[in-house]
């Protein structure tokens, strides 16, 4: 065995630094979670992916969950601009792609139009209710998408943590280094708790090596801030894993809460950067009541092992149980719910802003310290 095949059979390089800007002169302003998608396209995290999609791909995806190539894809990577912007250029023209008045990109635009937004949610999101963050990000967002490929014509620069930013070819050429043959993925959008931490390791226990890829991107308000996560990731690595048998990589994505489909993507994009092996647990990339419990997981069965090529590795619901005295789930554990001390990202954080302290059985003592101390830095700053 060896690494993961890129998706679509070869890693995405849309980066030239080199670009000569000065033959392009029209410009458009993108947001953060646009700047993050460019960024990615362009370091072959959504290869095949070579830019903003086209109405084709767009609806593909949105209707079946494949590009038009028929490679397994399940969230929109769209450029939305308001009216005004689209009208001021035509397909054809190249432009750049300008965050915070920093040129970042440019775009050679194929095409412009104007997406149902509602087809859009209740396919992506199962939902069209704007109190789904997601949703709400969709609709908040202007209303023509701009499509064409893309060039990365600068890095975004002086970010925290910028040691963990590693490009897929660069977390490849890691996991070769400590020679590595399987590793298994891990999404989080929040501090580690004991049950992320029991199937992390379960997992680890039949792979190679652990890739811990914490999402840094856009996320609601109310989840923990990504350098206070950032800290409490290392300082749990530091106290309880081996670290020849994990590495730490941050995914610097926008949250979509979109479930089932984020989990599809969430596998993709990790496949690429070289993991063979992905986690998928309870309510994977959830939020409120909108998908099952295992809906994240029921979802892969709509590929074959082959479309996918990442190997999705399900997990229950895991718990803290009192009478066994360990994590356990209820294909390992015979107690009742009565015994059962449930965990989940939700629980820690608002223990958190009560200012309670969540006990050892939800979280390590190390990783309480850390989340206690940012969370008072966060709201005094
Ligand atoms: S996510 O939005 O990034 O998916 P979170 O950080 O809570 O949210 O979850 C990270 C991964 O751990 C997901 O695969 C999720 O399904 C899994 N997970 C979280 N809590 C549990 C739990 N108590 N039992 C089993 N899996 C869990």
């Amino acid at each position: 065995m060896s690494l993961s095949q890129p998706h679509g059979g070869e890693l995405v390089n849309r980066i030239n630094v080199d670009f000569e800007l000065s033959t392009v002169s029209k410009e458009v302003e993108i947001d953060n979670f646009a700047l993050s998608d460019l960024e990615l396209i362009a370091i072959g995290a959504y290869s095949p992916i070579t830019g903003f999609l086209g109405q084709e791909d767009y609806q593909s995806v949105v209707e079946s969950m494949k590009l038009a190539s028929g490679h397994v894809w399940s969230i929109p990577i769209t450029l939305p601009v308001t009216e005004e912007v689209a009208g001021s250029i035509e397909v054809g023209e190249t432009v750049k792609l300008v965050n915070n008045g920093v040129v970042y990109g440019i775009l050679e635009l194929t095409e412009k139009y104007s997406p149902d937004k509602t087809v859009e949610a209740n396919n992506v999101y199962r939902t069209d209710d704007l109190a789904h963050p997601g949703v709400k990000k969709l609709f908040d967002r202007p209303n023509v998408y701009l499509a064409g490929p893309i060039t990365l014509v600068k890095r975004v620069e002086n970010r925290n943590f910028a040691e963990f930013h590693l490009d897929p070819k660069e977390t490849r050429a890691e996991f070769e280094k400590r020679g590595w043959k399987t590793v298994v993925g891990f999404q989080t959008r929040n501090p580690v708790h004991r049950a992320h931490e029991y199937i992390q390791k379960t997992a680890l226990e039949i792979v190679d090596g652990l890739f811990l890829n914490p999402l840094v991107g856009e996320t609601k308000s109310d989840d923990i801030p990504a350098d206070v996560r950032m800290e409490s990731y290392q300082v749990l690595l530091k106290n309880y894993y081996p670290e020849n048998r994990v590495f730490l990589a941050v995914f610097p994505a926008a949250m979509r809460y979109a479930g089932p489909r984020e989990a599809i993507f969430h596998a993709m994009v990790r496949k690429n950067f070289g993991c063979t092996h992905f986690i998928v647990g309870r309510d994977h990339a959830g939020v409120g009541d909108y998908y099952g419990t295992y809906d994240a997981q029921l979802i892969f069965g709509n590929f074959t092992a082959e479309e996918l090529g990442i190997t999705p590795l399900f997990f229950e619901h895991s718990f803290y149980c009192t009478k066994c005295g360990n994590m356990a789930s209820t294909k390992t554990c015979p107690h009742g719910k009565e015994d059962h001390l449930i965990l989940s990202g939700t629980k820690v954080r608002e223990m958190l802003r009560s200012g309670q302290t969540p006990p050892p059985e939800f979280s390590r003592k190390e990783v309480v310290e850390v989340l206690i101390k940012g969370m008072k830095e966060t709201v005094t700053n």
